[in-house]
C-alpha cells in the first residue's frame, strides 16, 4: 500500500451559502490535485463542513430548524456546489458524521487519559446576545463595551483546558527546521514571530453543554462539548481513520477494526493542507501540537492563501457585497470562473475581484486568446484539408516544449498563476504563428501546399499539448479541445504533452467556439 499524496482544504461552516473565498480555496486545492494526479501521483482529496458550533447552531435558530435538519439540507447544497465546481475530491467530510464523532471522542480520550487536559474556573466579561467573553482589551476608550454585545455581566465558568507550555519550544524548532512547512515564507515569520514574542496560554477546548448544546459531548465529561475547532481539526484525520490509514488507526488503538475494512488507503501524514491566512494560527500552531500530543507525524504543509475584496470592499453578507459563484458560472461557465480565480490571484497575497476585470480576461485571454486559436486553426484544417493531418512536423516543438517544462516546474512546486503564465505564452506564441504564416493566404497558392501542411500540423498539434497543459485548470475546456481534435478520453496525463502525439492521416472533430463572445459589457455576478 504506497502513500497517497494527502492535501486537504478547510471546511467551511454551515452557517450559510457558498461564497467566492470559499469556492477559490476549493478550486486552487482541486487544480493542485488535478495537477499531481496528471503528474503521475496518487491522490487524495479531502473537501468537507464543519457543522458543530455556535455560528451553525444560531444559523439553524434563526431558520427555525433543529441543527441537524438545517445541516443536512444545507449539506447538499454545498455538496452540489462541489460538483459544479468541478472539483475531483476523494471524499467529503461532515462533522456530524458518526465516522467523524467517535475519532474526536477518541482523540479526546487518549489526551485526557494521558493528562494533557486539566479542569478549571474561568472568571470573566460575558455576553450572553453574542454567546462570547470579553477581555478588558474589549473595552472601549470610555470603559464601556460596545452595545452591541447587551448586557455584560460576570460570569464564572468551568471548562476544560489543554496544556499548551511544554509545545512551544520544539514547534519552534521545527518551523525553523522545516522551512517549507508553512508558505508563504511571511505567513511562516508571523507565526513564528508570535510563538517567540509569547506564552502560548492553554487551549479550552470545551464549552458548557448548557450554554452550547450542538457539539460532541466530551466523551469523560458529559457536561461539556467539545470546542468547534478542536473538532474541526480534527476532520483531517477522522477522514483517514475511516479509509483505514495506518498510522492514525494505530494512534487511535483500532488497528483491529480497522483490519475488517474492504480497502485500506495510506494517507497520513498529510502532504499539504490549503487554508486561508486567517485561520493560520490553528492550522500551524495548535493543530501540530494537537497532532504531537497524540503522537501522530506533523502535515508536510500549511500553505495559506490570501483574502478576496470584491471592488475594493470587504465580502461581507450583512452588506451585501458578495461575488455569488454560482450566478457567475451560470452566466460564463465554471472554466472561465476557476481561470479567472487563478489567474487574478497569485497563491498567498489578496486579491480584488472586479467584473469589469473578469469580463476582459474573459474577452482577451479565453476569447480571443485560446478560443480564437483553437477555433481558426481547427477550422482551418476542417476547411482546407477536410480535417486530415498531413505528416507531423516540429516548427512550433521548440515553443511548445518550453511551455511543457515551465508548466511542469510552477505545477511541483503549486505556483499555479506561473504555470497559467507559461501556458499563455504558448498560446499567445500560436497565435502570432497564425497571423507569421497566413495560412489563409497560403491556401490560395497552390505552390505553398506543403507549407500550409506543416503550419496547420503545427497548430493542431499545439492545441492538443495546450488541452494537455490545461487540463488541472479547464478540465471542460481541455475536454473539448480533445473532443474537436478527434481524440478519445481525457487529457489527463502530463506525459503526453510530448511533441507529435498526433499522426499523419489523423482525422479531427467538430470545431465549436469554446468561449462564446459576450457582446454587451458583461456584469459577472
Ligand atoms: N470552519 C472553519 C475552518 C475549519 S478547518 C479545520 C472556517 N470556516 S469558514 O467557512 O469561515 O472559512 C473556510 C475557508 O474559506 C477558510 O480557509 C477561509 O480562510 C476561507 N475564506 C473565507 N473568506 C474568504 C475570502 N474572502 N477570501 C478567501 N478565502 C476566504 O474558517
Amino acid at each position: 500500500m504506497s502513500k497517497r499524496f494527502y492535501l486537504t482544504t478547510a471546511i467551511d461552516y454551515l452557517n450559510g451559502v457558498p461564497h467566492l473565498g470559499h469556492a477559490y480555496e476549493k478550486i486552487v486545492t482541486d487544480v493542485i490535485a488535478r495537477a499531481r494526479r496528471s503528474l503521475g501521483q496518487e491522490v487524495f482529496f479531502l473537501t468537507g463542513l464543519d457543522e458543530h458550533g455556535q455560528k451553525v447552531q444560531q444559523a439553524a435558530q434563526a431558520e427555525g430548524k433543529e441543527p441537524q435538519a438545517y445541516c443536512d439540507e444545507l449539506a447538499a447544497v454545498w455538496k452540489a456546489f462541489a460538483a459544479k465546481l468541478n472539483l475531483t475530491n476523494d471524499d467529503f467530510i461532515r462533522t456530524t458524521e458518526p465516522r467523524h464523532k467517535t475519532v474526536v471522542q477518541g482523540f479526546l480520550d487518549k489526551l485526557h487519559a494521558q493528562g494533557d487536559f486539566y479542569k478549571e474556573p474561568y472568571e470573566g466579561w460575558y455576553s450572553a446576545k453574542e454567546e462570547t467573553f470579553l477581555t478588558d482589551k474589549d473595552r472601549r476608550p470610555d470603559g464601556t463595551f460596545d452595545p452591541s454585545y447587551g448586557e455584560v455581566v460576570k460570569l464564572v465558568e468551568e471548562n476544560w483546558y489543554f496544556r499548551m507550555g511544554r509545545h512551544q519550544q520544539w514547534l519552534i524548532e521545527h518551523i525553523e527546521a522545516n522551512p517549507e512547512f508553512i508558505v508563504p515564507d511571511y505567513r511562516r515569520n508571523e507565526v513564528l514571530g508570535f510563538l517567540k514574542h509569547s506564552t502560548l496560554a492553554d487551549l479550552c477546548i470545551s464549552r458548557p453543554a448548557a450554554r452550547l448544546s450542538w457539539g460532541i459531548p466530551l466523551p469523560f465529561d458529559r457536561e461539556f462539548v467539545n470546542y468547534v475547532w478542536f473538532d474541526a481539526l480534527t476532520n483531517y484525520i477522522s477522514a483517514a481513520a475511516s479509509h483505514g490509514d495506518p498510522v492514525v488507526c494505530a494512534a487511535l488503538g483500532r488497528e483491529a477494526e480497522i483490519s475488517n475494512l474492504q480497502s485500506q488507503i495510506s494517507l497520513w501524514p498529510a502532504d499539504l493542507h490549503v487554508i486561508g491566512k486567517d485561520i493560520i494560527k490553528f492550522h500551524a500552531v495548535y493543530w501540530p501540537i494537537m497532532l504531537k500530543a497524540m503522537g501522530l507525524p506533523l502535515p508536510k504543509q500549511v500553505l495559506a492563501h490570501g483574502f478576496w475584496q470584491k471592488e475594493g470592499a470587504k465580502i461581507s453578507k450583512s452588506t451585501g457585497n458578495l461575488v455569488d459563484p454560482m450566478a457567475v458560472i451560470e452566466e460564463w461557465g465554471v472554466d472561465a470562473f476557476r481561470f479567472y480565480v487563478v489567474r487574478e490571484l497569485d497563491l498567498g497575497p489578496d486579491g480584488n475581484w472586479t467584473d469589469a476585470g473578469f469580463a476582459a480576461r474573459y474577452q482577451a485571454e479565453l476569447a480571443n486568446g485560446l478560443g480564437n486559436l483553437v477555433n481558426r486553426s481547427l477550422s482551418m484544417l476542417k476547411r482546407y484539408r477536410g480535417g486530415i493531418l498531413a505528416a507531423p512536423h516540429a516548427e512550433l516543438q521548440p515553443d511548445a516544449e518550453q511551455a511543457v517544462a515551465q508548466t511542469r516546474r510552477h505545477l511541483e512546486a503549486n505556483e499555479l498563476q506561473a504555470a497559467l503564465l507559461a501556458i499563455w505564452g504558448l498560446v499567445n506564441r500560436a497565435n502570432q504563428y497564425v497571423d507569421q504564416t497566413a495560412p489563409f493566404k497560403l491556401a490560395k497558392d497552390p505552390a505553398q501546399a506543403a507549407r500550409l501542411d506543416q503550419v496547420l500540423y503545427n497548430l493542431a498539434e499545439t492545441c492538443r499539448v495546450l488541452a494537455v497543459l490545461l487540463w488541472p485548470f479547464l478540465p471542460a475546456t481541455s475536454a473539448k479541445i480533445y473532443a474537436q481534435l478527434g481524440l478519445a478520453g481525457e487529457p489527463a496525463n502530463f506525459t503526453s504533452a510530448a511533441w507529435g502525439g498526433l499522426g499523419e492521416g489523423h482525422l479531427i472533430g467538430e470545431p465549436a467556439p469554446l468561449f462564446p463572445r459576450k457582446d454587451t459589457p458583461a456584469k459577472a455576478a
